[in-house]
């Protein structure tokens, strides 16, 4: 510490207490930093011997103890980047994963046509809405989500990002849907098993439930969005799923079973299958 008071040089040597909670302990030091001070991280390397001011060294040293409780950083920031959207985020619901873009890639390269009518299931903080949004500004998005909160937050981060072709509302899977039709129905629903070890590990534990975890080991969301989606399906339309990499066999199948054709699964970069889609009967 320097004689007048901590610097941001003396914060960014705490990144070591991060070490048992964090994979990337510099790195999260620095983004907490950035947010307290309202400034880039390239701030941190220009001016160094900043003094903070006493409040903000306290709500720092806030925000780190709650990392160092094992919080998610975008919890603490409450925000987080998705398809180079700033989205915010809140405990309502998941926190927008990377993997998850590889969902809208695919529905950007299967859809090629304007005024394309979009559903976006569990909506969350609206990131695959928002996204699809951003790139097809004259597709209709209809986004929603069981959990109130999410739809405010989706709202909110709709709202913030200015677009005009996105509503969001309260829905439990198709419950409030009644008579209408899409052209894309696209989710990312929980798939994740109530037995699997990874719910008790990093930033999982402080996501909720609903968000996560489904019944029959995790397929249960899955199998009710498959069998109900085509009574809202167009004749040739898509229904476009993202799921866990060891699910890929049992959700072809299930789109097969339900009628849907021209099945096919995508994988990730490291070769993980994350996603399957069908084509509703034309
Ligand atoms: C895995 S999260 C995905 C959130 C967001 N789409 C994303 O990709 O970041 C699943 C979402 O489905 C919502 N959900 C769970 N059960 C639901 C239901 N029965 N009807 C509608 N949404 C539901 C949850 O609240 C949560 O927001």
């Amino acid at each position: 510490m320097s004689k007048h008071g901590v610097t941001i040089a003396d914060l960014l040597k705490l990144a070591s207490s991060l070490e048992p909670v964090s994979d990337s302990p510099r790195l999260d030091i620095e983004v907490l930093l950035g947010h307290v001070l309202g400034k880039p991280r390239s701030y941190l390397y220009t001016w160094p011997e900043t003094q903070l001011a006493p409040d903000i060294s306290q709500k720092f040293q806030g925000l780190l103890q709650r990392r160092q409780m094992g919080e998610p950083i975008a919890h603490l920031v409450e925000k987080k980047e998705f398809w180079s959207l700033e989205l915010e985020v809140n405990a309502s619901t998941l926190i927008p994963r990377p993997e998850t873009e590889l969902l809208i890639e695919t529905a950007l390269q299967l859809i090629d046509k304007p005024r394309v009518r979009v559903l976006d299931l569990g909506t969350g903080t609206g990131a695959i809405a928002l996204a699809l949004a951003s790139e097809r500004p004259d597709w209709q998005i209809l986004a929603v989500d069981v959990v109130a909160e999410a739809v405010l937050l989706a709202g909110k981060n709709c709202t913030r990002l200015g677009f005009n072709n996105v509503t969001v509302r309260e829905s439990d899977w198709f419950s409030n849907l009644s008579g209408m039709t899409f052209d894309l129905i696209i989710a990312n629903p929980p798939y994740i098993a109530a037995d699997d070890a990874h719910l008790g590990q990093g930033d999982v534990r402080f996501e909720p439930r609903r968000a996560l975890v489904a019944y029959k080991q995790g397929l249960a969301d899955l199998d009710t969005i498959i069998v109900d989606a085509h009574k809202y399906l167009a004749a040739g339309a898509w229904l476009l799923l993202e799921h866990g990499y060891q699910q890929a066999d049992r959700v072809r199948e299930l789109l097969s079973t339900a009628g849907f054709v021209d099945i096919n699964t995508c994988s990730d970069l490291p070769g993980h299958e994350r996603l399957s889609y069908g084509r509703w009967r034309a």
